[in-house]
């Protein structure tokens, strides 16, 4: 059956199942590899995409329920004011190691900046728990998430 998915600003029409997940149809049928599987089952995070702003788990949504919802994905959340800042304090932090997770990582703190400009630790940890690293860059996230948090942007 055919779908049409709103994805990074454009219409896209996809022809699978209603039951198949989103993470499969960006990856396998239109070619965006940045989300990344990890669990499949929403334990790890490494699949988060938004929709209409929200950190959503891709493995877990299937297309028949995203109607007309927006979707962004990694390959565009630099083009929104909170991704830019997030992903310009990850390079400044290095924040990455094996990279894996960090998609994820990069979805779940950019929808947590768009909602919440200055985030208490509580509230990054209540935002980015449901992501997993298993290089454990949890200290360099926290700080990069206070850093892109930065009136000017730039940082400490
Ligand atoms: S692959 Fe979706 S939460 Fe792990
Ligand atoms: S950077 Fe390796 S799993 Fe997070």
């Amino acid at each position: 059956m055919a779908f049409m998915l709103k994805i990074n600003g454009s219409n896209r029409s996809v022809d699978v199942d209603g039951d198949t997940p989103l993470l499969w149809v960006l990856r396998d049928v239109l070619g965006m590899t940045g989300t990344k599987f990890g669990c499949g089952v929403a334990l790890c995070g490494a699949c988060t995409v938004h929709i209409d702003g929200t950190a959503t788990r891709s493995c877990i949504t299937t297309i028949d329920s995203i109607g007309g919802s927006a979707v962004t994905t990694i390959e565009a959340i630099g083009s929104t004011a909170a991704g830019a800042k997030i992903q310009k304090a990850w390079l400044d932090r290095e924040v990455v190691q094996c990279g894996y997770c960090q998609s994820g990582q990069i979805m779940s703190a950019s929808a947590l900046l768009a909602s919440n400009p200055n985030p208490t630790d509580s509230a990054i940890d209540d935002a980015m728990s449901g992501n997993i690293c298993r290089c454990g860059t949890y200290v360099r996230i926290r700080e990069a998430i206070k850093h892109a948090a930065q009136p000017t942007g730039t940082g400490r």
